[in-house]
């Protein structure tokens, strides 16, 4: 960075457009509270990124508070309960019948497509391709930020800076070392997950438990499904031919009975399933967002849902500022959102307990397993506890 870098000045710097950076920076321009965003990746790239797509109900009226639900609402597919398959038997939990609250799927990248559209149409600054983002200052009233833009060296000085990029980026590090602590773990598998040209095999989720591990069946639209196998956690992510995903998906959702349809896998990844909260989520003028903070393991379909709640949080909290000089609700941002966070890894992890085979697992740790899920059959208390937290509902 040369000695003379150009000066610019924001009220919010904004590093990441994923949900939360996006979402942040489209409720910050509604309270007319001027932001920039900074993306290391291409606008291509994020637009293609495929991951989550199973969104909480308060997090599409996000959106469309946000004013940015048109195509959620036209093409978003609403559902109001989902399968569970083990040992040959199938139930249904009505989660919208349980709770009076539906879910939606809706895919990730769909909705980082309609938050930059409306970012570039409303001419808020957001820029892409940016490598270099250094935080070189996090102070009282406000901090620096130093990146390349458009060719051009720049110092930002921000009154607030918000870390939305994720869990490798740089924005958890600014925190001093004696200031942070965090717990995270591993499990010991991942999901291969696929993306299919090929109809769902019914137009509610499955999740099935066999003796072979866990499968998935979700869907993108009448015609695309997005299938999750539990593989092994080192497993190679082309390891297995399209035939052989086909055939253990099959195996695992019907039985192998052939019933699967099949269709041109588009796109493979592989999830390695971990959990990771950092206690401290803010410091002085700059806070961590989404999985900046936390990340949970993708059995409950939360990491997104949690995403979007911090950035409420931190609009609302930032407006009051902005509106009343009272900083009692950004003071408050760290306490609320990880309490949300630990309920939701709770959650995540009781998901993941009863979905998963653990390697070496002994035959009473499945017997437990298939009693919880007869429980979650027999018992309308339990389903009915289960359903509240599964659409987001019990979450502080
Ligand atoms: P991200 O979406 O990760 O966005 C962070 C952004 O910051 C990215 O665009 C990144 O390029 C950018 N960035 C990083 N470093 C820098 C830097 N130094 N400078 C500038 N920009 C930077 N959740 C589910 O609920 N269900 C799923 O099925 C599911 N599948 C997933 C699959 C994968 C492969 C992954 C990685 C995650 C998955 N998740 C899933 C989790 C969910 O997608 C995340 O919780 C969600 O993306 C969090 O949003 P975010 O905005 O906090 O972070
Ligand atoms: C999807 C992902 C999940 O992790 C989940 O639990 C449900 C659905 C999905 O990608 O559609």
């Amino acid at each position: 960075m040369p000695d003379h870098p150009e000066k610019r000045t924001v009220k919010v710097c904004i590093i990441g457009a994923g949900p939360a950076g996006l979402l942040l920076a489209r409720l910050l321009e509604q309270c007319g509270i001027a932001s920039v965003v900074l993306e290391r990746r291409s606008r291509e790239h994020v637009e293609k990124r495929v991951r989550a797509g199973l969104l909480e109900w308060s997090t599409v009226e996000a959106f469309r508070a946000a004013g940015v639900a048109h195509r959620l609402d036209r093409h978003g597919m609403v559902h109001d309960g989902m399968e569970l398959r083990h040992d040959g038997a199938a139930f249904r939990l009505a989660f919208s019948e349980l709770t009076g609250v539906p879910m939606v799927v809706y895919g990730q990248q769909e909705i980082v497509k309609d938050l930059i559209g409306a970012r570039l149409e409303s001419q808020g600054e957001i820029h892409f391709g940016v490598t270099d983002v250094r935080i070189c200052q996090v102070g009282v009233d406000g901090s620096l930020v130093q990146c390349t833009l458009d060719g051009i060296p720049v110092e930002i000085s921000c009154e607030f800076l918000a870390g939305c990029d994720g869990h490798h980026g740089v924005s958890r590090a600014a925190i001093p070392a004696q200031r942070r602590s965090s717990h995270q773990w591993a499990y010991p598998f991942a999901w291969l997950g696929v993306l299919a040209k090929a109809p769902p095999l019914s137009p509610e989720l499955i999740y099935a438990v066999t003796d072979r591990g866990f499968a998935l069946q979700s869907m993108r639209s009448p015609d695309v499904s997005r299938l999750y196998l539990q593989v092994p956690p080192n497993e190679p992510i082309h390891l297995r031919s399209d035939e052989e995903i086909w055939h253990e998906l099959d195996l695992r959702l019907t039985g192998g009975t052939g019933k699967l349809p099949t269709g041109t896998i588009t796109e493979r990844v592989l999830v390695g399933l971990r959990a990771h909260v950092e206690e401290h989520m803010q410091y002085r003028t700059l806070f961590l967002l989404g999985d900046a903070a936390h990340i949970v393991p993708p059995s409950a379909a939360k990491g997104l849902n949690m995403a979007v709640a911090d950035a409420r949080l931190l609009a609302e909290g930032l407006d009051h500022w902005y509106r009343s000089g009272r900083r009692d609700l950004l003071d408050g941002y760290q306490s609320h959102s990880l309490r949300r966070a630990w309920h939701g890894q709770e959650f995540s992890e009781f998901m993941t307990s009863l979905l998963h085979v653990s390697p070496g697992e002994s035959a009473a740790q499945r017997r437990m397993r298939r009693a919880r899920l007869d429980l979650l059959r027999r018992s309308s208390t339990a389903a009915t506890a289960f359903a509240e937290q599964y659409v987001g509902l019990s979450r502080p």
